[in-house]
């Protein structure tokens, strides 16, 4: 029995997806407790890509339960249609594999345009966001004027409460510059939601009981983290991060449990890092270098398309990472990636101000002015696709003995390609 927390240590498509999804066949329950459908977790399965953003990649097995929790704002038409697409493909045998607590805030259409008209305002400075109306939908529940999903199956109540919430986005969308919603289109919204409502209420459970409960049973439960460390709302490089916590410690809050038995914190990094949106990158690579990580890491957003910023792995914020998420022991992913290259580069330090520091900073116009001090690595020729630790080239395994000993944190597994099977566990988190 246990409770393992799967989050992100860098700015979030590190491949947790992945270890998820290998993960859900030992548990009996997959949480998911922040975010929303900025996330996108891609999952290969005998060859065939399925993409997932809000319901937890747990579902693919039959037997684990998979839990949306309070923490996740929920854009209902996203919903619906991945649990059309999952039953389409026979993935999702029977509703009953999907709990979906009535607490989630809502998305409505109205947050998108929000999101959309705050980035134009920003300019230059703009967030850039995933477009999706998360910023907007968490500012509303922060400011105790959003819609939950249980009052989608009242019609009357979620008329009136959209009629309000309508003329209040679009006195912003009105300061912005931005057209505001149309009577036709606010009616259309109504429609749409009551419709909603009767689609997901069959989904709806009591979250926090069926997890509380299993905890009491001691099963085996896995926390579903979305986005990554340095995307934090607090913790990460702010204000150009999401608008949710993304920390391990958010486990708790966002699926309405107190931990009562003891759990294990699995931080997934890649063994390079990527970056989506604006914000500083203190490794990027903007040269051909990054284009090739990016080309043979297939670095393109599975939310959006956009194509991913790359560059060396950057061991300072990784143990800031850790420390942040109380890392019990790390998943590296895409080492393959790395293969064949001849000399590799990992930053050890930042120079800022003239001077050298190994600590994260908190300021992100100053951490747009670092310049990251490497330590060369020789690099490694290919990869076996599983196997142990000892069958990996000698200069491979010195590349993660190096991550692990400057963040002290243990290596649970390596992956070495998207397909299951494809990666080399030295500790099993459950
Ligand atoms: P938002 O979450 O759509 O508001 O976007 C805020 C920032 O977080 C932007 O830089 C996005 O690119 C980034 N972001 C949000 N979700 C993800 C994700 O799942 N993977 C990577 N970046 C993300």
């Amino acid at each position: 029995m246990g409770n393992v927390i799967c989050v992100g240590g860098q700015w979030g498509d590190e491949g947790k997806g992945k270890m998820v999804d290998i993960l859900s066949e030992r548990c009996d329950m997959v949480v998911r407790f922040q975010g929303g459908n900025n996330a996108g977790h891609t999952l290969v399965v005998d060859g065939v890509r399925t993409v997932l953003h809000l319901i937890p990649s747990g579902v693919l097995h039959p037997k684990t339960t998979c839990v949306i929790a309070s923490g996740v704002v929920i854009d209902p038409e996203v919903l619906l249609q991945e649990i059309d697409t999952l039953k389409s493909r026979d993935l999702m045998r029977d509703d009953s594999q999907l709990v979906i607590s009535p607490l989630c805030h809502i998305i409505f259409p109205y947050h998108k345009k929000l999101d959309f008209a705050r980035e134009r305002a920003l300019g230059k400075q703009m967030i850039g966001t995933t477009g999706r109306g998360i910023g907007p939908a968490y500012e509303d529940r922060v400011g105790r004027r959003g819609i939950r999903l249980f009052e989608l199956i009242n019609a009357d109540r979620i008329a009136n409460r959209l009629r309000d919430a309508a003329l209040y986005a679009n006195t912003i969308l009105h300061a912005l510059g931005s057209e505001p919603l149309t009577g036709y289109e606010i009616e259309g919204m109504i429609d749409r939601a009551v419709n909603h409502g009767k689609k997901l209420k069959p989904f709806m459970g009591n979250a926090q009981e069926l997890i509380y409960d299993a905890m009491q049973n001691k099963k085996n439960i896995l926390f579903e983290g979305a986005q990554g460390a340095l995307l934090d709302l607090d913790h990460g490089t702010y204000p150009y991060v999401t608008s949710s916590h993304c920390v391990a410690g958010h486990a708790m809050a966002g699926s309405g449990v107190g931990f009562t038995s003891p759990y294990q914190v699995m931080m997934v990094t890649k063994a390079y890092a990527t970056r989506v949106g604006s914000g500083p990158f203190m490794t990027e690579l903007k040269d051909e270098l990054g284009d090739l990580l990016r080309q043979r890491g297939s670095e393109f957003g599975a939310t959006t398309g956009r194509p991913r910023r790359c560059g060396w792995l950057d061991l300072v914020a990784l143990r800031y990472a850790c420390r942040i998420h109380g890392t019990t022991q790390l998943a590296i992913t895409k080492l393959d990636i790395l293969a064949g290259m001849d000399k590799l580069q990992v930053c050890i330090a930042y120079e800022i101000d003239g001077k050298r520091t190994e600590n994260f900073l908190w300021d992100s116009e100053k951490l747009n002015e670092v310049t990251p001090i490497y330590e060369e690595m020789p690099g490694f020729g290919e990869l076996p696709l599983r196997g142990s630790f000892v069958d990996l080239p000698i200069s491979a395994q010195n590349y993660l003995n190096k991550i692990v000993e400057f963040t002290g944190v243990p290596l649970g597994a390596v992956s070495l390609g998207p397909e299951r099977g494809q990666e080399i566990w030295l500790h099993e988190p459950f």
